[in-house]
């Protein structure tokens, strides 16, 4: 970092925030509290998905599951079911686990060190540094795609955002600009990036850094930040039979680690046997982090007793119905899928 001025010359920079912020910041349920569960909770959720968008289902899991003991009492199931709407169904299973780990290796109280709150399982250094300084007045800053976003642009800083030591470059960075109150500080970093410092069309003319802002007195803050590495997207084909008879179909629970860890889905296509039973085929497209799925579902509708009760003797696979399947998480192509079964069931 080719930074020749002493600290102090930006450490205005950070107070300036956080005056902005006390005006500023947005009421947010989780703003009313420094109970470090919630806090934690909605770190989790609000990592990867939109406050407008996860308010709600938010809401939801903290009124299902108000605190730590409850969480890590519940069975996986139900916490997989009130994570519906959000996604990323394994941050969901993390939260189970680190709950019952907070049971059992904390007396049920949550960690009020960073260290410590790494510790859990499924918390990163964005999380553990949120919470406790939020929580805890730790000091050590929140870093993500904000502070990446903020500071590239507040320094003119070319720091490649894709490359490994991105996380390091830009945490040193933030310390240049650290105030006291971190747990402001890192909210402030969050409202600023998203509401005004946005990655595109940003606010600048509403900005209270934009005097201290390189980037914006150089008009060059749509060249920030830089980013060289896009992560290419991996293609994947899934084949499903979803096997119905009279409103009722199968379904199984996935084991694996790959995707959709736990999720319930169809029994995949593995041999033809079933072929002379479809009825139809349906392609959906489907985006994950890192992976563009094409899947491909084959409706079959068994006609023969005989050969759906071989189905259920086998017991390979769960049956159930359409209010069955809402006792259960599905990845969202297929709850579309069912949901669309579903609509037609009815009219039939
Ligand atoms: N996104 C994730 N955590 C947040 C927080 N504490 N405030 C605002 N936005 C957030």
């Amino acid at each position: 970092m080719e930074k020749t001025k002493q600290d102090s010359d930006f450490k205005h920079i950070g107070k300036k925030l956080l005056s902005w912020y006390k005006i500023n910041a947005r009421d947010l349920p989780f703003r009313q509290t420094k109970d470090p569960y919630k806090i934690w909770i909605c770190e989790i959720v609000f990592q990867q998905t939109r406050i407008a968008q996860g308010l709600g289902h938010y809401n939801n899991f903290i009124t299902r599951f108000p605190d730590v003991k409850t969480l890590a009492e519940a069975e996986e199931n139900e916490v997989l079911l009130s994570w519906k709407g959000l996604g990323y169904y394994s941050r969901a299973i993390n939260v189970h686990k680190a709950a019952q780990q907070i049971m059992n290796d904390y007396h049920g109280i949550f960690p009020d060190e960073y260290e410590e709150i790494l510790k859990l399982k499924g918390v990163g250094k964005y999380t553990a540094a949120a919470v406790s300084s939020i929580c805890f007045n730790g000091k050590i800053p929140a870093v993500d795609g904000n502070f990446y976003r903020v500071l590239s642009r507040l320094f003119a800083d070319d720091f490649d955002i894709s490359n490994s030591r991105a996380f390091n470059y830009f945490s040193q960075l933030a310390h240049l600009i650290l105030p006291e109150n971190v747990g402001d500080f890192n909210q402030a970093m969050m409202d600023l990036g998203s509401e005004i410092c946005k990655p595109k069309n940003p606010l600048c003319g509403e900005c209270p850094l934009n005097q201290d802002c390189l980037a914006f007195s150089l008009e060059k803050i749509s060249e920030f930040p830089v980013k060289t590495k896009k992560v290419k997207a991996e293609d994947l084909e899934l084949k499903y039979y979803f096997v119905h008879r009279n409103g009722q179909f199968l379904i199984q629970q996935r084991k694996d680690d790959f995707i959709w860890k736990k999720l319930f889905e169809f029994p995949p296509v593995i041999s033809d046997d079933l072929n002379p039973f479809i009825k139809s085929v349906k392609t959906v497209n489907h985006k994950l982090t890192h992976k563009n799925l094409s899947i491909e579902i084959f409706n079959v509708e068994v006609d023969s007793e005989e050969i759906w009760n071989n189905f259920i003797y086998e017991n390979k696979y769960i049956v159930t119905d359409v209010d069955g399947s809402h006792e259960r998480s599905f990845p969202k192509p297929l709850e579309n899928y069912i949901q669309s079964y579903d609509t037609a069931y009815r009219i039939l």
